[in-house]
């Protein structure tokens, strides 16, 4: 369908303005969208395996197809130019460019990722490659994937093999994607690839990224890279009530979700040195100086806030959070957050914590804090007619408002996502897409929001 075929209505009112140079884009990542698993001689990922693993996805689905993004990135490009964003974030699949893991290069792998960058460029669209989304080639996931140190060391190498091919038309680069995320979900909980079950003994996978961001921030600046960040996921933690066990497990659950990720990369130290002395082992000392090597900027991908008390002692089983079961005998419970709409995830829809979260960045960490920009906030809700997507784009963007009101300095905002994609352990239930993706055709339509955004990003030229 033609992208300026449909009329999106008008917002109730025009958003604020935001600064001049603000860097507007939509996000996708690699697995999610590509498809195209066994072509060029991509290798094989962890969640290759994980997918073909009975059980695994609540749907039964795989990405083999996806969304088909592999052979249909020009269309996908020309969507996002109509669209009028000035960036794309998309992530670079380490198993197409190091089938193995490295250290042998597969140029094919990178050639596409070449085509994508020209293609954007000349749409006059900022590329924003993330080198690791989560698919780990599956050759490294069985030597032991991020609990093993050696993991940093060979991800810095395929770091500089990217920067060597593309660096010359990129400006603005992102190391990982959520480490937080990959740590609690495959290694800690085992929702995620590579679907292990370790509890906290999935810390070192969490130092393990770390150092691995830490080096390929060095590989990248070694190759003459400017405009190096990350993407952290972060959300404020509400203690269940104003009781000192609450407050504590609120406390606890903060450090591991947000502190133990920012901390060590603005501050180049963790949050808790007895916690991760005791969980970490190895030249920690050392590792922390290369992984707080500072960043130009600080990405942020924020979705929903946590409300977290002190275990129930009655309670048996486990209470979720997100879709995620949690295992008994945590140090905290997850308490649901009532009195807002949910998206059809059942996440709690809370625009005004996003202004929480980041003058709470601001005034914990001040000058050490650099830029931020938004790498990811968006929502998952059914159909093409999606006024709900629309209010909660719209709720966010003026919360965003408010925190550079406030005087934090936000540079940019990126949508997740551009396309309903596969959606990991949840399968393509759900659809987080300005474009909305038949999977039986591959055939895109722009939603309802995708019309609002372009309106809403013209009224700000
Ligand atoms: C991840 C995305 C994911 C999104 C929605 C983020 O945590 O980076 O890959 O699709 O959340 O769940
Ligand atoms: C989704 C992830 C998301 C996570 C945390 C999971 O259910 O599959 O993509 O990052 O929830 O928000």
């Amino acid at each position: 369908m033609n992208a300026s075929s449909v009329s999106s209505g008008s917002p109730p009112c025009p958003l604020p303005r935001f600064p001049a140079g603000f860097l507007w884009g939509v996000s996708t990542s690699a697995y999610q969208i590509e498809g195209a698993v066994d072509e060029d001689g991509r290798g094989r990922s962890s969640w290759d395996v994980f997918t073909g693993e009975r059980g695994r996805i609540k749907d039964g689905s795989d990405a083999r197809v996806a969304t088909g993004h592999y052979h249909r990135y020009r269309e996908d490009v020309a969507l996002i130019k109509e669209l009028g964003v000035g960036a794309y974030r998309f992530s670079v699949a380490w198993p197409r460019v190091m089938p193995d893991g490295g250290p042998a290069v597969n140029a094919a792998g990178l050639d596409f990722y070449d085509r994508l960058v020209d293609e954007l460029c000349a749409a006059g669209v900022r590329p924003v490659p993330t080198l690791f989304h989560w698919d780990t080639p599956q050759a490294v996931e069985a030597a032991g994937g991020w609990l093993e140190r050696d993991t940093a060391r060979r991800f810095a190498a395929y770091a500089d093999a990217v920067a060597a091919r593309l660096g010359d038309r990129v400006d603005r680069w992102i190391t990982l994607n959520e480490p937080a995320e990959l740590t609690l979900l495959g290694y800690g909980l085992g929702q995620h690839a590579p679907g292990r079950r370790l509890g906290f003994e999935a810390l070192p996978a969490a130092h393990h990224q770390l150092l691995g961001h830490g080096l390929a921030v060095q590989a990248l600046r070694a190759r003459g890279a400017s405009g190096i960040g990350i993407a952290n996921s972060h959300g404020p933690t509400w203690a269940a009530s104003e009781s000192a066990a609450d407050r504590e497990a609120a406390g606890l659950y903060d450090l591991l979700l947000n502190r133990l990720f920012a901390e060590p990369v603005l501050l180049g130290r963790y949050p808790d040195e007895e916690l991760t002395a005791a969980l970490l082992s190895g030249p920690v000392d050392e590792d922390l100086k290369v992984i707080g090597t500072p960043l130009d900027w600080y990405g942020i991908n924020y979705y929903q806030p946590t409300k977290v008390g002190a275990p129930d002692p009655e309670a048996t089983g486990s209470a979720g959070f997100a879709g995620i079961e949690l295992p008994p005998g945590l140090p905290f419970a997850p308490r649901e957050i009532a009195g807002y709409p949910q998206t059809d995830f059942g996440w709690p829809v809370v625009p005004a914590a996003l202004t929480e979260l980041l003058t709470g960045f601001r005034d914990r960490y001040g000058d050490r804090l650099p830029p931020v920009v938004i790498t990811e906030n968006g929502c998952s809700y059914e159909g093409v007619e999606d006024r709900e997507r629309i209010a909660f784009l719209d709720a966010h963007l003026r919360a965003l408002h408010d925190a550079i009101a406030a005087g934090v300095d936000v540079r940019g905002y990126f949508v997740w996502s551009l396309l309903d994609n596969f959606e990991w352990a949840e399968g393509y239930a759900r659809r987080f897409g300005l474009v909305h993706v038949d999977y039986g055709t591959l055939a895109r339509t722009p939603k309802s929001s995708y019309h609002w955004l372009r309106d809403a990003l013209r009224a700000q030229r």
